[in-house]
C-alpha cells in the first residue's frame, strides 16, 4: 500500500528535508532546496551509490566532469536534434502539455475541453545560456541534460591515465538540467536535478551479458538498502519509447503514490556515443586489446539513476504509521546507512549537569556519525521526533548516568532499550551501524 503523497510532502517540508526554491519570493516552480535533514539523506544515497558502484569494485573508476561543455558535445551526441518531447498547447486555456504523457490525447486535462490542442511540436529540453559577456549565437552553450556525455568525452583520458582494461566503467554523480514541459510530483520531476550514472565499456560481443548483469546488479542495490521488493519492478521499453541512442532499455520502476514510475534506466547504448564523438571530434576513441591484437569501438551499458528522485523514493518507502500501546506513531524505517541522523543524544531533563554530560557523550561519538543533541520538550516527544526523521538510535542521559556512567540506548524499530557503559557506547553503536 503506497504512502499518501501529501503526507510525505508535508513531512518533508515540516521536518526540513526539502524546501521550495526561492520560497520567500513566492517559489520557483520545479526547483527545490534540500534542508538540514534532506541534504544528509541525499548525501547518504549518493555515498551508498558511490560505495557500491566504485569503491567496492575494481573495474569502475569515478569522474567529475564540468556541467558546461563545448556545444560540439551536444551536436555529436544527438541532443540538439533529438532530445525533445512533443508539446501541445490548448487553444482554449493556453495550458501546455507533453503529448506522450496525456491519458487522452484529445482532451485538455486543465480545462477539460476536447479537440483544442495545437499541432504537436518537438520541444528541445536543453537549457540555453551564453558563455562570456557577449550574447551571440557563437557564444551559446547548453547546461548538460545528462552527466553521461562528460564520461564519453573523457573515455580516452580515463582509460589511459587509470590504465583500465575492458570491461570497465566510469561513474559520475552530478547535476543535470532539463527544461521539462510538465515538471511535478514534488522532487520526482524537476528542471534541476542530480543524476548517478555509470558507463560500462565492453567488447561488443559481451554487451548482451553485461546488460543482463547490470539489470540484476542495480535491482540488488535498492533491495540491499531496504526498499520493499513489492514496490520495485522491471519494465522493458517499447521500441517507440527508446531514447535516440539506445538499442534496448529496462527501467527499474517504483510504486509511487501515483502509480508505477521510473527510478532508473539501464540502457544498451551500443557504440553510438563513442562513434559519434570520434566522427565529430576526429579524435581516436577506439580501444586496442593487446591480447587479441584487436582495435574496436567499445559498446556501453549504462545504469542511469536520479539521486534526487531515488532519495524521494527511499523517503516514501520508509514512511510507516503504526500503533504502539494504543497510540499511533510515525517512523521512517530508513536503512541506518541512509538515515540523516544516526544517533540522537538526549538528556532526560534540562538540568545543567545532565546537559553537560549529554554534550560530552555526543562529542565522544561526533567524529564518527551525524549526531543530534536535543534538549527541548518531554523525552517522549523527542523520541517521536527522532522516529519521524528515521534516527536509528536515541541515547538518553538520565540522573543515574551521573553516578554509574551508563546511558540508555533505544532502538528506533523495536523500541527496546539497552543500558550501556558510556565507555562502550561507540563500540555498541559501531556494531549496529553498518557503513
Ligand atoms: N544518461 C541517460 C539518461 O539521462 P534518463 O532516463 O533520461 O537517462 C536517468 O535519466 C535518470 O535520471 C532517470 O531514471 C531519473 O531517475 C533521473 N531523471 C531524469 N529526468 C529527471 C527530472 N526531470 N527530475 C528528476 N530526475 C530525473
Amino acid at each position: 500500500m503506497p504512502a499518501d503523497f501529501d503526507t510525505i510532502v508535508n513531512l518533508a517540508k515540516k521536518r526540513g528535508f526539502v524546501f521550495q526554491s526561492s520560497e520567500i519570493y513566492g517559489g520557483l516552480r520545479s526547483a527545490y532546496d534540500y534542508g538540514p535533514l534532506g541534504v544528509e539523506l541525499l548525501r547518504n544515497v549518493k555515498d551508498q551509490w558511490w560505495r557500491f558502484m566504485v569503491q567496492m569494485r575494481d573495474d569502475v573508476v569515478g569522474i567529475d566532469s564540468a556541467i558546461l561543455q563545448s556545444p560540439e558535445v551536444w551536436f555529436a551526441s544527438g541532443h540538439v536534434d533529438s532530445f525533445s518531447d512533443p508539446l501541445v498547447e490548448c487553444k482554449e486555456c493556453n495550458a501546455r502539455h507533453r503529448l506522450d504523457k496525456l491519458a487522452d490525447t484529445n482532451t485538455c486535462p486543465t480545462c477539460g475541453k476536447r479537440g483544442t490542442f495545437t499541432e504537436p511540436k518537438e520541444f528541445n529540453l536543453m537549457f540555453k545560456t551564453h558563455m562570456g559577456p557577449v550574447e551571440t549565437e557563437e557564444n551559446q552553450i547548453w547546461l548538460r541534460p545528462e552527466t553521461a556525455q562528460g564520461i564519453f568525452i573523457n573515455f580516452a583520458n580515463v582509460q589511459r591515465t587509470a590504465r583500465m582494461k575492458l570491461p570497465f566503467g566510469i561513474a559520475q554523480i552530478g547535476k543535470s538540467f532539463r527544461n521539462e514541459i510538465t515538471p511535478g510530483q514534488f522532487v520526482f520531476r524537476t528542471r534541476e536535478f542530480e543524476q548517478m550514472e555509470m558507463e560500462y565499456f565492453c567488447h561488443p560481443n559481451d554487451a548482451a551479458d553485461k546488460f543482463q548483469e547490470w539489470i540484476e546488479t542495480r535491482q540488488a542495490w535498492y533491495l540491499d538498502l531496504g526498499m520493499t521488493a513489492d514496490n520495485l519492478r522491471l519494465r522493458e521499453h517499447e521500441a517507440e519509447e527508446l531514447a535516440h541512442y539506445a538499442a534496448g532499455t529496462y527501467d527499474v520502476e517504483y510504486l509511487f503514490p501515483w502509480g508505477w514510475d521510473e527510478l532508473e534506466g539501464i540502457a544498451n547504448r551500443t557504440d553510438f556515443d563513442l562513434k559519434a564523438h570520434i566522427e565529430r571530434s576526429g579524435e581516436d576513441l577506439t580501444y586496442f586489446d593487446q591480447e587479441t591484437n584487436e582495435r574496436f569501438v567499445p559498446f556501453v551499458i549504462e545504469p542511469a539513476g536520479g539521486a534526487t528522485r531515488t532519495t524521494f523514493a527511499f523517503l516514501i518507502d520508509a514512511y510507516t504509521e503504526e500503533e504502539v500501546n494504543s497510540e499511533s506513531r510515525v517512523v521512517l524505517k530508513l536503512d541506518p546507512r541512509l538515515s540523516p541522523v544516526k544517533v540522537a543524544v538526549l538528556p532526560l531533563s534540562k538540568k545543567p549537569d545532565l546537559v553537560e554530560t549529554t554534550k560530552r557523550v555526543a562529542d565522544s561519538i561526533r567524529g564518527r556519525w551525524q549526531i543530534e543533541v536535543d534538549i527541548t520538550q518531554s523525552i517522549g516527544r523527542r523520541y517521536r521526533r527522532q522516529d519521524e526523521i528515521g534516527t536509528p538510535f536515541c541515547v538518553t542521559v538520565d540522573f543515574d548516568s551521573l553516578d554509574d556512567n551508563q546511558v540508555t540506548v533505544r532502538d528506533r524499530d523495536t523500541m527496546a532499550q539497552d543500558r550501556i557503559p558510556i565507555e562502550n557506547l561507540e563500540t555498541y553503536l559501531a556494531d549496529r551501524l553498518p557503513r
